[in-house]
């Protein structure tokens, strides 16, 4: 597999919104995505791209000496195959070289799976908002990442144990 890790560009938001939308049963607009790539200076917007391909992306605010994950999702198609923790790993990476000190999410309740991949990345859970998602009204989960630079996980948690 022959993966590029780059900026999101404007041209790439019609697939970044397409992404989303098979990814979120609340997915932002298209219109969103693009200001955050044109408009927003605290935004850093990534995306996994295989042979000009978009197959994943990661938008995160550097917000003071805090990266702030606002989105992660990868093409259904392109599941299981690395692609979110490359995502994660470099774009904390360069939050770090960025000046960020520690990174922060939320996350469903529910998602177990995005949950996981979080905590083998070493974030912890901190809090939680109630019913912070207005499709089901959803608990959202709030973690953070207190060591950055970040590795790819050694030690992995069984999903079952989330
Ligand atoms: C969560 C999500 C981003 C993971 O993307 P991905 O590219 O498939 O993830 P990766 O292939 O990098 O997998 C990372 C790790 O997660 C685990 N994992 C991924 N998919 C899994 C599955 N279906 N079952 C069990 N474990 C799984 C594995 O531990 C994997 O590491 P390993 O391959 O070294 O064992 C993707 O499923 C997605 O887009 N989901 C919908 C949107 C979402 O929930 N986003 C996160 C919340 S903001």
């Amino acid at each position: 597999m022959n993966m590029i890790f780059r900026r999101m560009t404007i041209e790439d938001v019609p697939a970044a919104y397409e992404i989303d939308v098979l990814s979120f049963s609340l997915p932002w607009s298209e219109r969103s995505i693009r200001f955050e790539v044109s408009d927003n200076p605290a935004a850093r917007c990534w995306v996994a791209d295989i042979d000009g391909r978009l197959v994943g992306v990661l938008i995160l605010w550097m917000i003071v000496d805090e990266a702030h994950i606002a989105t992660l999702a990868t093409h259904p198609d392109f599941r299981q195959q690395g692609i979110a923790k490359i995502l994660l790993v470099d774009s904390l990476n360069c939050a770090y070289k960025d000046g960020a000190k520690s990174a922060h999410l939320e996350v469903r309740a529910g998602n177990k799976l995005a949950i996981k991949i979080y905590k083998d990345f070493g974030f912890e859970i901190v809090g939680s908002r109630d019913g912070y998602y207005k499709d089901n009204n959803e608990d959202a989960v709030l973690m953070t990442l207190n060591q950055l630079p970040v590795r790819l996980p050694i030690i992995k948690i069984p999903l079952e144990e989330i």
